[in-house]
């Protein structure tokens, strides 16, 4: 029999409000008892109810709505002003249907590079759009901004590894901290960020035992991986990829959840199982 279908993606099998709201002592709670946290990226509020509904934990409206969504080549040219607009989105879909996911938006390309108090200009538009925490790319001079938002009470995810918005510095999407030295470095960046109180850690196309090392270093601050292995405290997608829909090619850190059958709620049901399991990643398929 056909299931009863409310808007925004509720179904009778997942009600909305069923769960308790994600927030940071939680997400600490997550870490502390090795439970997977569950992210993907939205960048509406019918996909954000949806993938509410399906049970993720972390929402992340992330910059890769440049190339999702606007078609750009790389996230570089994703305004502040785009991403108030998607955030306040997907917020306004999570509070249509009193949704438990924790609200995470990044600080896109040049909006905290120049300052701190640039920084805390451009969290704070993103916060009063709906966002609960912001995310920022990069090491060793971010720690700084990092403890300037957090003192001020904006939680931080930072970001390591892969970083696209310095994707031409780094000379194309590439497998980051490989060899000895740039694992080191790694470390001690992510140290000093949690340090500085990032409360969790994106760790996009590293080494799987380096993701590891680093997942067990840090006992503060969740590590989230994409392209990084099956060691970190959490794993995230980029919706569209797990979905199947691509304007490129795939990266092979991806699995497409659609291929099980069913719609997309289901899909997003079944990352959330995987990833709370352990069974995805496949570090033989997804990882280096
Ligand atoms: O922008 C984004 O979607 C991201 C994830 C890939 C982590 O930063």
């Amino acid at each position: 029999m056909a299931e009863t279908t409310a808007p925004y993606g509720a179904t009778a099998a997942h009600p909305p409000a069923a769960r308790k709201s994600v927030n940071l002592p939680r997400l600490a709670d997550m870490q502390a008892r090795g439970e997977k946290i569950a992210m993907l990226t939205a960048y509406d509020a019918t996909f954000a109810a949806v993938a509410d509904a399906a049970g993720v934990d972390c929402l992340l409206v992330g910059d890769s709505v440049g190339m999702v969504c606007q078609g750009l080549p790389s996230t570089v040219g994703v305004s502040l002003e785009t991403m108030r607009h998607h955030t306040e989105g997907v917020a306004r879909g999570l509070q249509r249907v009193q949704g438990a996911a924790f609200l995470v938006a990044d600080l896109p390309f040049g909006s905290y590079q120049q300052s701190r108090e640039q920084a805390l200009a451009s969290a704070t538009v993103l916060m009063q759009a709906g966002a609960q925490m912001v995310k920022l790319e990069g090491g060793g001079w971010t720690t700084e901004t990092v403890r300037f938002l957090v003192e001020r009470g904006i939680p931080v995810c930072a970001h390591l590894g892969l970083t696209p918005q310095t994707v031409h510095a780094l000379g194309g999407y590439r497998v980051q901290g490989k060899g000895d030295a740039a694992a080191a470095l790694l470390l001690a960046q992510a140290l000093a960020l949690q340090d500085a109180g990032a409360a969790l850690l994106v760790l996009e196309m590293v080494p799987a035992a380096l993701a590891t090392t680093l997942t067990r270093e840090l006992t503060r601050c969740a590590t989230i991986g994409i392209g990084a292995g099956r060691g970190t405290a959490g794993q995230v997608l980029v919706l569209h990829d797990m979905l199947g829909m691509h304007l490129a090619k795939a990266p092979r850190f991806v699995r497409n959840f659609m291929a099980g059958g069913g719609g997309i709620q289901d899909a997003i049901a079944a990352y959330v199982r995987a990833v709370k399991e352990g069974s995805f990643p496949d570090d033989a398929l997804h990882a280096w």
